[in-house]
């Protein structure tokens, strides 16, 4: 199920409003939040991943030879922005164990809300993957770009972006600079406060994901 406006869509599985309704609350540790939170995102890409490309293939079963399905195409890679971003590997690699991780580490100054990056670390052949960038926060976009900026940079031509929460702000910065990028969201929220954080949203994710602050 899915609300699809241009290249951003709303992924509002019943599953998933459900889960995110439970760490949107401020009652819910830490614990309960790490998993569902993996559990929306391993729900997420299973909905992103219909359009994968399938090839024929021969296989032996116990009972003879038969021709079926395999995924064909390029590999992918589950791409998150740090810290949050680690909140949602697991989930992916649930569906897609296979796929290698690339690490992009970026904080949003808290009085600039401007992005800084401080790590990236990537599998040598990103401009031959499929790339999937997570984060469970888009607020104003300034990180979600930054990390697109850095991954087209090092050669990756292919990537979805993949977010619990969304705000319009954060949506529009990121069609504007990245038009060719997909956006896929749990959830599309109301709007920023002034201090950057997503209405109603979740709180800051990182803190909520390691019990800092
Ligand atoms: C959060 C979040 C995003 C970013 C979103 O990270 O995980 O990366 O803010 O905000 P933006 O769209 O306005 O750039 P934060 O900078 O708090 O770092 P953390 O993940 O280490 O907590
Ligand atoms: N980062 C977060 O973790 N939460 C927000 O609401 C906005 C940015």
């Amino acid at each position: 199920m899915a609300l699809k406006v241009g290249k951003f869509t709303v992924l509002n599985h019943p599953l998933i409003q459900h889960k995110l309704t439970i760490i949107r609350n401020k009652n819910t540790g830490t614990k309960v939040f790490r998993e569902v939170a993996n559990e929306i995102a391993e729900l997420m890409v299973y909905e992103i991943t219909r359009d994968l490309p399938l090839e024929d293939v021969v296989v032996n079963t116990p009972m003879g030879k038969t021709t079926q399905k395999t995924l064909s195409g390029k590999k992918l890679a589950v791409i998150p922005i740090l810290r949050a971003g680690l909140g949602m590997v697991d989930g992916v690699l649930e569906l897609i164990p296979a796929a290698k991780v690339g690490h992009i580490g970026m904080y949003r100054d808290e009085k600039t809300l401007k992005p800084h990056e401080y790590f990236v670390k990537m599998p040598t052949d990103i401009d031959q993957r499929n790339l999937f960038i997570v984060d469970p926060m888009l607020a104003t976009g300034g990180s979600a770009i930054m990390a697109i900026d850095a991954l087209k940079k090092r050669g990756a031509s292919n990537m979805r972006l993949v977010v619990l929460v969304a705000a319009p702000e954060g949506v529009r910065a990121v069609q504007e600079a990245h038009p060719d990028v997909d956006i896929y969201a749990a959830a599309l929220d109301e709007k920023l406060n002034e201090d950057g954080y997503i209405i109603p949203g979740l709180g800051d994710a990182g803190d909520r994901l390691f019990g800092t602050k």
